[in-house]
């Protein structure tokens, strides 16, 4: 809250005298950083490598159907299989949602000054979720393409998103809960001897460019919710909020993955959403975000139980 009363402060100075506020301050920062630990995943990544034979995907204890009947009955190679395609729908979500926010970030800029270091570094977010977006497609390319993209009716929700989400606070709070879920998952694997390096290698470039982003939306969402008024508009935004967190976490796995190694999508599906390994590494995923959108006010009884639904929060 010291971040909201420094504006405020900054807000009264006297007129003509420029401040910096806290805002700025931790743009300023932001863009410094950016400037010298970017990546370029078209140069930094070496795409002509093959995979290697026996290692994982991704984190086996993290996938759907780990500790299930189902994923006894798969041998070595299978799962090995399943784990390419449980990635690359996972960064499928990833993808869509990075191009719901660089629509929502260029709506923020749209309004504000285009001197200020906040407004150069959500633009300078966008760069960053371009060349994420484009290395999440041609990972997937790789790989043999994947057909894993969010079910239509959550695509169009998500226009719904994008239009309404920035009228108030779920939009840092959508971002946050994106952001942080995935970033747990990649923060694990990239340091993991048993992951593909190309996997481990998109994550690193994920997970160092992401905690700006954390920064910069835990930030604002502080912000806005020391201003937000009372009444529907915090109650929508909450509950907004919580369901855009839904749909991402119950739409991290397509069913579509299962078909790959023969599995019936309809019965894995069922299978996963059943299974209480999967179901903690859902809450294991929110541990560090639940706690903070709690913290700064951002929950409710309805937001509490979607986030429950969802396995977010015990
Ligand atoms: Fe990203
Ligand atoms: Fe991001």
């Amino acid at each position: 809250m010291t971040a909201v009363l420094d504006n405020k402060r900054a807000g009264k100075a006297k007129a003509g005298r420029p401040q910096v506020n806290d805002r700025d301050k931790t743009a300023t920062r932001l863009l410094g950083s950016s400037a010298k630990n970017s990546f370029d995943p078209a140069l930094d990544i070496d795409w002509d490598a093959e995979p290697v034979e026996g290692l994982w995907h991704m984190q086996p204890e993290r996938m759907s159907l780990y500790g299930t009947a189902l994923w006894d009955s798969l041998s070595e190679q299978q799962r090995i299989e399943l784990s390419k395609h449980e990635v690359l729908s996972i960064a499928r979500v990833g993808l869509w949602f990075e191009v719901l926010l660089m629509g929502m970030l260029a709506a923020h800029a749209y309004d504000q000054d285009p001197a200020s270091p906040h407004t150069q570094y959500a633009l300078t977010e966008i760069g960053d979720e371009t060349r994420h977006s484009v290395m999440f497609a041609r990972w997937a390319d790789k790989f043999g393409g994947s057909d894993y993209k969010v079910h239509p009716v959550v695509h169009t929700l998500g226009k719904v998103f994008r239009l309404v989400a920035p009228t108030g606070p779920s939009m840092w709070a959508g971002t946050l809960v994106a952001e942080e879920l995935l970033d747990r998952l990649q923060r694990d694997a990239m340091n993991d001897d048993r992951i593909q390096p190309m996997t481990r290698m998109v994550s690193r470039i994920h997970v160092i460019e992401e905690a700006r982003h954390v920064r910069f939306a835990r930030e604002e969402l502080v912000r806005e919710m020391a201003t937000a008024h009372w009444g529907p508009k915090r109650y929508f935004h909450r509950v907004l909020a919580a369901a855009a967190a839904g749909f991402i976490v119950r739409g991290l796995i397509s069913p579509k993955v299962y078909a790959s190694v023969g599995l019936d999508a309809k019965a894995a599906r069922k299978a996963a959403l059943a299974n209480p390994n999967y179901r903690d590494t859902a809450r294991w995923m929110g541990e560090k975000i639940i706690p903070f959108l709690e913290d700064v006010g951002m929950t409710n009884r309805t937001a509490r139980a979607i986030y429950r639904r969802a396995n977010l929060m015990a």
